[in-house]
């Protein structure tokens, strides 16, 4: 995440994540299940402006700087459930500190989209908050305050380029990348919901062969053929039980001469992996023909 003063004010650059890799080990007795995953940072970005409010109220606004085709995408709650009012109102707990906000966002990460918009939001909301109330909180207390709001949110606060992720996601070992690698995302007109693709889980439990060891030696190697082949998702399957649409995009990207493709998070967002961005923009313009979804072309970094 990149930051800005501007004034008073504090403007904060949060990226979106691609998981390469996400193997679900098994379900949890708290219900969460247990993951190994690898995310990379991709920049595509959510902007947060916060500027301090006297009345110690934290209020949100939000506009979504989506393409006319996203007239049907989920509406954004601005209200409690909000993860950006409920990092604000997490720290305000924590330190009862009787300072506000007024938060402004523009979001550009698509959602119900596996691609973490909401928990990147939400760890910059932590980070900026914390320098805008002067709370002091350390690295460390953030973490813990990071995995009471979602299981991504440490990813982002940690805000690696790529990252190997364990427990439900919350714990992070940043990773080196050979970049920047290059990628075309087609995020459909429907979404999927976190929660329900977990749920499909136990009755479709794939398991991908490869391990984050070689998805990270891959990284390290900087051989785009060699990412391309060591990608996988144990939730593809899950997704595509709750909406078969999810086949099409899924086909249309390994059709490609890519180097490999596959479904973010729990989804509804897939990937190609391109050899380059002149690739990945002829890549996006034959998808976009397919009406598909909504194209972006994105390379790796924070
Ligand atoms: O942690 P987060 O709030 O992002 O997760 C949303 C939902 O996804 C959880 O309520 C849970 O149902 C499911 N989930 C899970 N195991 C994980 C992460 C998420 O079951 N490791």
């Amino acid at each position: 995440m990149r930051l800005q003063r501007q004034g008073e004010a504090l403007n904060v650059w949060t990226p979106a994540k691609l998981n390469l890799l996400l193997k679900v080990l098994g379900r949890r007795a708290d219900g969460y299940h247990d993951l190994q995953t690898v995310m990379l940072s991709v920049q595509l970005y959510d902007l947060l402006q916060f500027s301090p409010a006297e009345s110690g109220v934290v209020r949100l606004t939000c506009e979504t700087r989506f393409p006319r085709s996203f007239s049907v995408s989920p509406v954004l709650e601005v209200g409690d459930r909000n993860l950006v009012i409920r990092a604000a109102r997490l720290l305000k707990e924590q330190t009862g500190t009787t300072h506000g906000a007024s938060i402004q966002l523009v979001k550009h990460i698509p959602m119900e989209a596996g691609m973490g918009g909401g928990s990147s939001d939400a760890a910059a909301t932590l980070v900026a908050l914390n320098q805008l109330w002067d709370l002091k909180l350390s690295h460390c207390d953030l973490h813990e305050l990071a995995a009471q709001l979602g299981s991504d949110v440490n990813f982002f606060l940690e805000s690696p380029i790529a990252g190997k992720c364990s427990g439900r996601g919350e714990s992070i070992e940043a990773i080196p990348v050979i970049g920047p690698l290059h990628f075309v995302i087609v995020k459909p007109l429907f979404g999927l919901s976190t929660a329900k693709v977990f749920q499909q889980w136990g009755a479709h439990r794939a398991t991908v062969s490869h391990s984050m060891e070689e998805i990270q030696a891959a990284l390290e190697s900087g051989s785009v053929q060699r990412i391309g082949s060591v990608l996988g998702n144990d939730l593809t399957e899950p997704a595509l039980q709750l909406d078969l649409r999810l086949k099409a995009v899924l086909q249309r990207l390994a059709s490609e001469d890519v180097a490999g493709s596959g479904m973010t998070g729990s989804g509804s967002s897939c990937f190609a992996l391109c050899r380059t961005a002149a690739h990945a923009k002829s890549v996006a313009a034959r998808c976009r023909q397919m009406k598909l979804g909504y194209v972006y072309t994105v390379t790796s970094g924070v």
